[in-house]
C-alpha cells in the first residue's frame, strides 16, 4: 500500500471473540477514488462530530454550529461536503480561520475548503441550512397522523447529509457524533444515536453515537411522538394516535433481533428502535443506526408487510457494520440486506413465507431487466456513477441480482459453509468499508478455493442480465395462486374458500400476474368479489391501481381512489410505479393534474423523481424550495 494513499484511522473498533466491540489505534486503510465527494481525507479527516443546533419550524431552518475533531496528515487544508448551505463563519483551534466554497455543481453542492495548520485538531462551523436543502422535509400538523404538531424528518442516504450539515459525505469516511439539539417545547427529538424516550421539559435534547458511522447514517427527526418499548433493546416511536397499532405490528421485532444474531453475529448497536414518520416519507424504510425510519403504509394491521423491518435490521449488518465503500458498489448494502432480509424472515415464519417473497423479488427483478433492456450497462452489480446522481443509478438491480447472486453461491456451496463465510465476513470487516473487487477476492480465498469451487463471479458483477446458473426460485403458495388465476380467466369463477386464507403477498402476485388480455368486465368482477380499491393493505393497492390503469378500469370510484393515495403518500417506489403506469397507458394529461396537487407533500428525492418522469418543470418558487 503506498503511503500517499493511506488513511491512517485511528479508531478501528473490531468484535472480539465475546462480540464486544473494542478500540485498536492506529490503523490504516486504503482510501478508494470516489466521485460524489469532494473530501480529501488523505489529507485531513473528520472523526467526530459535535453539533450544537436549533430547530426553527418557523423559518423551516436549522442553524447552529459544528464542530469536528480532525486527523490532519499535515495538510494545510480541509475539504468538505456542502449544499445549500449558508456557512457563516469557520474557527481552526479556536481562531477564525479562512474558507472557500467551491464552483456549484448540481449534484454535489461546492467542496468547502478550510485553511489549518499542520497542527489543528478541531475545527468549527457556523451556518444555517437553506429553503433549498434537500434532506429535509418540514411537514406541517395538517399532513401527519395526529394534525395537532408539526414534523421534520432529515434523509441522508445518498448524498444528501451534505444539505443540512457541512460534512465528509463519503461512506469511506467513518465518525462519531454527539448533538445537543434544540426544539420548540412539546416537542421530541431523535436522531441515529442514544435517544431520549421521553419529551423534554425545555426541548432541549442530547444525543450520542458513540460507534463510528458514515454520514450518510446521521439523520434526524422532530415532532410530537411517544416511546413504547416492545423488549429492553427494541421499540417503537409513532404518533399518539398511532402508538398501539405500530407496536402490535411490529411485535416480533426483538425475534428478528435474535434470528439476525444467530445468523451473522452480535447485533453492534445496542438498541435497535423504529420510528413510524408521516406517509410522505420518501422510502419504505431507511436503516438509520439504532433508529430506523419508516412509512407508516407497511402498518397493515396483519403483520403481513413487516418483511421491511427484518430488511432495515439487517442493514445493521450490511451496511452499517460494513459499507459500501462506494455508490458503485451499492450491490454490497443492498444484494445481501435483501439476502438477509430473506433468511429473517425464514427463521421467524417458515420457508414459504421466506419463497414467496423470494419469488416476487425474482419478478421485481425481470421487470427491472425489461425496463433497462435499452441500457443494459445500469443491470450490472458493479455500477459506474460517474458524473450521475448515485440517487438515478439506484434501480432495483441492486437488491434484486444481488439477492440472487448471493442465493445462488448459498445453494452452490451449501448453506452452512455459505453461513460460516458470511459470519466470518461480517466479523472480519466490522466498522470498515468494502469495495466489490475486495469483496470477490475475500470470497474467492475464503469460500470459493477454499472449497474447490469453481464460480462465475466475474459474469455476476461485470456483466449485464443475469448468467445462466442463476437458482431457480419456486413457491408452492404461488403455483396455487397462478392456477386459481388461470381458473378465473377461464371460467369467470372464483372459488372464494382458498382465496380466504391468502396472505397479501399472494393477492399481490395474484394481481400482478393479470394478463394483458385481462378484460375490464373480469376487473370489475374481481372488484366486487375482493374490493381491492378499497383495500387498508398498501402494497396491495399499489398493485391493483397499476392494473386499473393498464385496463382502463374506472369501477368502484377507483380513479378518486388513485389521486387520494397518491395525494397522501409519497413512498417513492409506491408513487413511481403508479405514474409510470399512467404514462404508459397514455394518460399523461391526468398523471400531471394530480401530481400539481401531490407534490408539495413530496420529499425532494420523490419530487425529482417524478419530475423526470413526467417531464415537469416546477414553477420557480416552487423550485426554489425543492432543488
Ligand atoms: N437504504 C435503503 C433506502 C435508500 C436506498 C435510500 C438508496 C436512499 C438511497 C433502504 O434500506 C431500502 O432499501 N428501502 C426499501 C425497503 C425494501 C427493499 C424492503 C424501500 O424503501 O422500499
Ligand atoms: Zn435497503
Amino acid at each position: 500500500m503506498k503511503p500517499s494513499n493511506a488513511l491512517l484511522y485511528f479508531i478501528l473498533l473490531i468484535m472480539t471473540s465475546c462480540g464486544q466491540p473494542k478500540v485498536v489505534e492506529p490503523e490504516v486503510y486504503t482510501y478508494v477514488e470516489e466521485s460524489h465527494s469532494y473530501a480529501k481525507p488523505n489529507n485531513a479527516f473528520i472523526t467526530h462530530l459535535k453539533l450544537d443546533i436549533s430547530v426553527n419550524f418557523e423559518t423551516e431552518i436549522i442553524s447552529g454550529t459544528a464542530t469536528y475533531d480532525i486527523k490532519n496528515n499535515n495538510s494545510t487544508q480541509i475539504v468538505l461536503d456542502s449544499k445549500h448551505l449558508d456557512i457563516e463563519s469557520v474557527t481552526a483551534d479556536g481562531k477564525e480561520t479562512e474558507f472557500s466554497l467551491g464552483a456549484k455543481d448540481k449534484q454535489l453542492g461546492q467542496a468547502l475548503t478550510v485553511t489549518i495548520g499542520k497542527n489543528t485538531k478541531q475545527i468549527e462551523i457556523v451556518y444555517k441550512t437553506t429553503k433549498d436543502t434537500e434532506a429535509l422535509q418540514w411537514l406541517k400538523a395538517q399532513q401527519t397522523a395526529d394534525k395537532t404538531h408539526p414534523f421534520l424528518f432529515t434523509q441522508g442516504q445518498a448524498i444528501l447529509t451534505r444539505t443540512w450539515i457541512p460534512i465528509q459525505d463519503s461512506p469511506q469516511i467513518r465518525l462519531t457524533y454527539e448533538a445537543n439539539v434544540k426544539v420548540p417545547k412539546g416537542l421530541m427529538a431523535v436522531m441515529s444515536a442514544e435517544n431520549p424516550k421521553e419529551k423534554s421539559q425545555d426541548g432541549l435534547y442530547h444525543f450520542k453515537m458513540k460507534q463510528p458511522i458514515p454520514a450518510y447514517l446521521i439523520a434526524l427527526a422532530v415532532g410530537s411522538f411517544e416511546y413504547k418499548a416492545i423488549s429492553e433493546r427494541t421499540g417503537v416511536y409513532a404518533e399518539k394516535t398511532m402508538l398501539t397499532k405500530v407496536h402490535d405490528e411490529f411485535s416480533d421485532m426483538d425475534k428478528m433481533v435474535a434470528a439476525a444474531e444467530a445468523l451473522y453475529g452480535k447485533y453492534a448497536w445496542d438498541q435497535f428502535d423504529v420510528i413510524v414518520l408521516p406517509p410522505s416519507f420518501p422510502f419504505g424504510g431507511m436503516e438509520n443506526p439504532r433508529l430506523t425510519f419508516a412509512t407508516p403504509t407497511v402498518i397493515a394491521g396483519d403483520k403481513s408487510l413487516t418483511s421491511l423491518i427484518a430488511h432495515e435490521l439487517a442493514h445493521s449488518w450490511s451496511g452499517n457494520l460494513v459499507t459500501n465503500a462506494t455508490w458503485n458498489d451499492f450491490w454490497l448494502n443492498e444484494g445481501f440486506t435483501v439476502y438477509f432480509e430473506m433468511r429473517i424472515m425464514e427463521a421467524l415464519y417458515g420457508k414459504e413465507r421466506a419463497d414467496m417473497l423470494a419469488l416476487i423479488s425474482r419478478q421485481d427483478l425481470d421487470e427491472e431487466l425489461e425496463s433497462l433492456k435499452d441500457t443494459p450497462n445500469a443491470t450490472k452489480l458493479k455500477l459506474d456513477l460517474k458524473g450521475k446522481n448515485p440517487d438515478d443509478g439506484m434501480n432495483s438491480i441492486a437488491y434484486d441480482k444481488g439477492y440472487l447472486l448471493l442465493r445462488t453461491l448459498e445453494e452452490t456451496v451449501g448453506r452452512d459453509k455459505f453461513d460460516a463465510f458470511l459470519k466470518q465476513y461480517f466479523k472480519e470487516h466490522a466498522f470498515s468499508t468494502m469495495t466489490t473487487e475486495k469483496f470477490g477476492t475475500y470470497l474467492n480465498t475464503n469460500l470459493l478455493e477454499k472449497h474447490q469451487i469453481t464460480f462465475n463471479m466475474d459474469e455476476w458483477i461485470n456483466q449485464p442480465g443475469v448468467p445462466e446458473n442463476q437458482a431457480v426460485i419456486n413457491s408452492d403458495k404461488f403455483t396455487n395462486v397462478k392456477r386459481t388465476l388461470e381458473e378465473f380467466l377461464t371460467t369467470g369463477k372464483i372459488d372464494t374458500s382458498i382465496t380466504t386464507e391468502w396472505t397479501s403477498q399472494e393477492w399481490v402476485y395474484f394481481i400482478r400476474n393479470f394478463p394483458k388480455t385481462m378484460t375490464v368486465d373480469q376487473m370489475k368482477h374481481l372488484d366486487s368479489a375482493f374490493n381491492f380499491t378499497n383495500s387498508s393493505n398498501s402494497y396491495i393497492q399499489m398493485v391493483w391501481y397499476e392494473q386499473a390503469l393498464n385496463h382502463d378500469y374506472h369501477g368502484n370510484n377507483v380513479d378518486q381512489k388513485i389521486e387520494a393515495f397518491l395525494t397522501s403518500v409519497g413512498r417513492r417506489w409506491y408513487v413511481e410505479t403508479i405514474f409510470k403506469a399512467f404514462k404508459r397507458n397514455n394518460r399523461l394529461e391526468d398523471a400531471l393534474k394530480i401530481y400539481e396537487k401531490s407534490r408539495p407533500n413530496y420529499h425532494s428525492v420523490t419530487a425529482t423523481t417524478i419530475d423526470d418522469l413526467l417531464g415537469y418543470e416546477p414553477e420557480p418558487e416552487e423550485e426554489e424550495l425543492l432543488k
